[in-house]
């Protein structure tokens, strides 16, 4: 293995067997907010179960972020992407590919992974969904981890008398009972609840465990272009579960020093997977989230990455960005919550790239007659 040499000491590959060390998780700054607005109406696919909308949380402003971010809300939408040296020729514009995004046969599933905690996987995954399904694509987003950030963050959190994904992999509910729609155009989505804490030990003896997901998975395939899977932050069921259900990963890696820390765990997990449950498992790509222009280290990091993942990582790379820490706590997804913002448009490209890896994918397995 090429040795690389990592900005402060040691190799990447050292840095990769070291033990997990998260350090504190960078809240980004929140700042006041009209309330929520919806420009989308959506006619419900028939009968739509019961969910209430979480009220909005308008948190204090007035640090740096804020204020080096007060441009992007202000700034009057023209209808144009901003350049982008990291991903040349991709449009960013809203809308942008509509017509162009091909309808795949059976939807792609793709489930976000990193064990480790705060990295941007719900973060990447409500915008990304929300991105893929303005392109033009049938989208379902599946809330796996029992934080369910990914429901808040959406102001789809479950009633309590609400099925959810739990009841999906644990009991017999059918996941089509299971779904719910958004306010958003060609996205749907499947809520999570505290409840599936518990699965991991329910399911311990239960037959076939590791493949709950992808059954249920199974009977909806032909509704929806791509599926996306946020993931909780453990190696455990839930994610072998997304991980067997799953044709490919997109892991998240946030631009800091202990980035590549718990890949290697990752990647075996994955090798695992692959070897003994889901043959068609792959990585989709590496995704720098979190990304400090303005830091050396930010770069640094992410060079790195490339150096050591190669084309593997997305060339749109996701800036640290206020309004993407806003976004949740007002139930929207980026896309929507500032249509402008440097991360609406860095997830925008994201979907752009990962809509042409897809289509590519696809290409070689129908000439590869698999
Ligand atoms: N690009 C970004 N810029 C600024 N803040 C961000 C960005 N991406 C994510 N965040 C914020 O960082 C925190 C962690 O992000 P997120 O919840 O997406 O990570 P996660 O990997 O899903 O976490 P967990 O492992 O707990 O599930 C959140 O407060 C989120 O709003
Ligand atoms: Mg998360």
């Amino acid at each position: 293995m090429r040795r690389t040499h990592w900005p402060h000491s040691g190799t990447i590959e050292e840095r990769m067997v070291q033990e997990d060390a998260a350090p504190p998780e960078d809240q980004g700054g929140r700042s006041p907010q009209s309330p929520p607005w919806n420009p989308f109406s959506r006619p419900a696919r028939g009968s739509a179960p019961m969910f209430h909308v979480e009220p909005s949380v308008a948190a204090p402003t007035g640090d740096a972020m804020t204020r080096v971010e007060a441009g992007d809300a202000a700034a009057v939408w023209d209808g144009r992407g901003e350049a982008d040296e990291t991903a040349p020729g991709v449009d960013a514009t809203p809308g942008a590919g509509s017509d162009a995004v091909r309808r795949f046969p059976r939807a792609r599933l793709l489930a976000v992974a990193n064990q480790k905690g705060g990295v941007g996987k719900t973060t990447t995954a409500v915008s990304l969904a929300a991105a893929l399904a303005e392109r033009g694509a049938e989208v379902l987003l599946v809330d796996m981890d029992p934080q369910a950030n990914a429901s808040s963050g959406l102001g789809l959190r479950p009633a309590d008398d609400q099925a959810t994904i739990y009841h999906a992999l644990v009991t017999d509910v059918a996941i089509t009972d299971v779904i719910v729609p958004t306010p958003y155009p060609g996205l749907s989505f499947v809520p999570s609840s505290i409840d599936l804490a518990g699965a991991e030990v329910e399911l311990v003896s239960a037959f076939s465990r590791e493949r709950r997901l992808k059954k249920a998975l199974a009977t909806i395939q032909d509704r929806f272009d791509v599926v996306l899977i946020d993931c909780p932050p453990s190696l455990g069921l839930l994610t072998v579960n997304a991980l067997t259900a799953a044709d490919g990963v997109i892991v998240p890696i946030q631009c800091e020093y202990y980035a590549l820390e718990g890949l290697t765990a990752l990647r075996h997990n994955v090798e695992l997977v692959r070897a003994n449950l889901n043959t068609g498992l792959d990585i989709t790509g590496f995704v720098l989230t979190m990304l400090d222009g303005r830091t050396r280290l930010s770069r640094q990091v992410a060079e790195q990455v490339r150096a050591h993942f190669g084309e593997r990582v997305f060339r749109s790379r996701i800036p640290r960005s206020v309004r993407l820490a806003e976004a949740p706590s007002f139930a929207q997804p980026i896309t929507v919550f500032d249509p402008s913002s440097r991360g609406a448009m860095a997830y925008r490209r994201l979907a752009s790239e990962l809509l042409t890896r897809l289509e590519r994918q696809l290409a070689s397995e129908r000439s590869s007659g698999a």
